[in-house]
């Protein structure tokens, strides 16, 4: 008896392990978490964790949709644009280091009206944009696109599928010959069903092998980071 309860602990923990192994890899395949069910505890952001500074201004200091708005910070990597929409900071910290590994400029897609800062709420909505399919508008665009050859886009995983908003920003620009990089941060989902959304988003980009890190686990991660970055040849 005491050697089955010991064997069965033993392949419980096995499962276990192999469970949480993937869910900070390389994506190769999008993974799904019912849209229904809200977040777990373990897949929300930290209580800690504030909304980003532009997330809490208000919407008169948000340029007007459709004005054009120089990226924010510009590196080596002239044909590079890392493009990122961050909620409560996870994935702007990861854009950040892409940035600096890949070169290129850092542009922040923002909502022309903000999300709210309270949590719950903001559950609601982005459920409900996506029931809706919304494109929510945007704050900016892009200026100088077809300078850019090379596009990551991050996000964090809303409701297993990246927010409205993202599909808004890849839908406003021609992606015949540019290449996509996709990247992620959530709590535990990845990508969610998104990566099997970008090709009809951005109809005629190269996606590359995007990554997931997990939001938690966000602030460790710059080796990860440069590993991928340096593995895409960009
Ligand atoms: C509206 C909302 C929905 C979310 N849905 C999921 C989800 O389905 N799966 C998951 O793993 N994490 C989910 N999360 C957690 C975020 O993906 C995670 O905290 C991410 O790192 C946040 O990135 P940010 O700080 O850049 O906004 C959700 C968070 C929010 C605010």
């Amino acid at each position: 008896m005491k050697k089955f309860v010991s064997l069965t602990l033993a392949a419980l923990m096995a499962f276990s392990l192999a469970a949480c192994s993937g869910s900070e890899s390389a994506a190769t395949s999008s993974q799904s978490v019912a849209p229904t069910e809200a977040p777990a505890a373990n897949e929300a952001p930290a209580a800690a964790e504030a909304p980003s500074a532009s997330e809490a201004a208000g919407a008169d200091s948000e340029p007007a949709e459709g004005t054009e708005a120089a990226a924010s910070e510009t590196t080596d990597g002239g044909n590079i644009l890392v493009a990122y929409f961050s909620w409560s900071g996870n994935t702007e910290t990861m854009a950040n280091m892409i940035a600096e590994d890949a070169g290129g400029t850092l542009f922040e897609i923002e909502p022309a009206t903000p999300y709210t800062d309270d949590y719950d709420t903001l559950l609601d909505v982005a459920q409900q944009e996506q029931a809706d399919n919304a494109r929510p508008g945007l704050a900016a665009t892009v200026e100088n696109w077809d300078s850019y050859d090379v596009v990551f886009v991050g996000y964090p995983d809303w409701w297993s599928d990246a927010p409205m908003l993202i599909y808004s920003f890849l839908e406003s620009y021609d992606w015949a010959g540019k290449t996509l990089v996709p990247f992620c941060t959530s709590g535990g989902s990845g990508f969610g069903r998104s990566l099997d959304k970008l090709p009809d988003s951005a109809p005629g980009a190269t996606i590359l092998e995007g990554l997931h890190v997990s939001g938690s686990s966000v602030d460790g991660a710059a080796d990860q980071v440069a590993e991928w970055v340096a593995g895409l040849n960009l």
